[in-house]
């Protein structure tokens, strides 16, 4: 009797201690399950996703203003960091170059000055022409552009990826012709 006792409390024991490896197990793959599985489950769309910059009201012909859109592969907590800042300019009627605001060089933020028609970087002097394309100093290439498209009365740009040398950056070919109204 004692012998069937024991032999039953070790088999439960032992179910007991296979049901809380299992539950153990169970959490420690869900991150790898999660790992593997991510590229296979991300939205495509996320990467491909048009948003809006604004009118086209807004980037009178001529002159190059600061936009700002939502990261659309962002996450609720971003907070303030999921808004990104591009310069968008109007070259002429329904043409646009949106640049990404980073310095092609180590990334540092961009200014616009409409005085000498030049964007120029405050960290070690890069500058480029209205363009985009490199002026001089540090950076080795022009600023990274936006692939954009007009929807209806509103300017569109690819936000899903930023423009960078592993994507698809491109760098418009020098213009430095006035723009056309
Ligand atoms: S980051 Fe702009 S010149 Fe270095």
């Amino acid at each position: 009797m004692n012998d069937l006792i024991q032999h039953s409390r070790r088999t439960f024991l032992m179910k007991i201690a296979i049901l809380l490896n299992g539950i153990v197990g169970v959490f420690l793959a869900i991150p790898i399950i999660g790992y593997l599985l991510g590229p296979l489950l991300k939205k495509d769309s996320s990467y491909n996703y048009w948003t809006p910059l604004g009118s086209l009201d807004q980037f009178p012909v001529g002159e190059t203003r600061l936009a700002n859109y939502h990261n659309p592969v962002g996450v609720a907590w971003d907070g303030q960091t999921g808004t990104i800042p591009c310069w968008v300019r109007c070259v002429a009627t329904g043409k646009f170059q949106v640049f990404a605001i980073n310095c092609a060089h180590l990334g540092c933020p961009v200014r616009w000055f409409p005085q000498s028609k030049l964007f120029m970087c405050p960290c070690h002097g890069g500058v480029y022409y209205q363009d985009g394309a490199r002026a001089s100093g540090p950076p080795l290439r022009g600023l990274f552009q936006y692939s954009y498209k007009i929807a209806g009365d509103q300017l569109m740009i690819k936000a899903g990826e930023l423009p960078t040398l592993s994507t698809q950056a491109s760098v418009a070919k020098p213009e430095h012709s006035p723009c056309q109204g």
